[in-house]
């Protein structure tokens, strides 16, 4: 049975594009991406979601009438392309109850940094910042706070001499484009269960992660 994915992006979708490239190799099934919904128009995501095949949808937060107006227009389009499971990929605002009530433990987001560490946004500049080693990718649950659901899964990568918050965050997403998309495969398969802040992984390859 699919698993219909709405994929909730802000910007340069190139997180989208590596489900989408999953899905085309049939890497993300029983996931099948049936939208994609883009908070500012204009954006590369929705091109790559157009180019793809998909429906691609703006919901702008700025003309939405309110947070509240807003994640209801999300809802409802979501709701009319019968989506089951949202990846926020890229998705650069936070979502409140009225939104995250609707998906219980059915909403992930990616973020470039090793959470609890640097959450919000710029994740990788926060770790050059402050000096850090090892950096890295987080997905997780989502709940109504920044960044702050239960971890699904992370990757660590070393913080190079001489790194910018651009190559380090080029390192992360390479990291970044393997692990969503295999999230999303074991979100859909039904092999992540949440109890209370901990997610186990079932599955004979729960070792090496999904
Ligand atoms: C990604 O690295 C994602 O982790 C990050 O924005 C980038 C979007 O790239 N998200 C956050 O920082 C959320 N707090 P993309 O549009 O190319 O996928």
């Amino acid at each position: 049975m699919t698993v219909r994915v709405g994929v909730l992006v802000s910007g340069r979708g190139t997180n989208l594009a590596a489900l989408l490239a999953a899905e085309a190799a049939g890497e993300l099934a029983p996931a099948e991406i049936v939208v994609v919904i883009s908070n500012k128009p204009g954006v590369r995501a929705l091109e790559i979601a157009a180019d793809a095949g998909k429906p691609a949808l703006v919901v702008d937060h700025r003309t939405a009438g309110g947070r509240e107006a807003f994640e209801h227009a999300l809802l409802a389009a979501l709701a009319q392309h019968g989506v089951e499971t949202v990846v926020l990929a890229g998705f650069m605002r936070v979502l409140t109850s009225t939104f995250v009530s609707a998906y219980p433990q059915r909403i992930v987001n990616t973020h470039p940094a090793l959470l609890p560490a640097f959450p919000g946004t710029d994740g990788p500049a926060q770790a050059i910042a402050h000096g850090v080693k090892v950096a890295g990718v987080t997905v997780h649950f989502v709940d109504t706070g920044v960044d702050t659901g239960p971890i699904i899964a992370q990757r660590a990568v070393p913080v190079l001499p001489g790194d910018t918050a651009e190559t380090l965050h080029h390192r992360i997403q390479v990291e970044e484009h393997r692990l969503l998309p295999a999230v999303v495969r074991a979100l859909a398969q039904g092999r992540l269960v949440c109890e209370g802040r901990t997610v186990a992984i079932r599955g004979a390859d729960a070792d090496q992660l999904l």
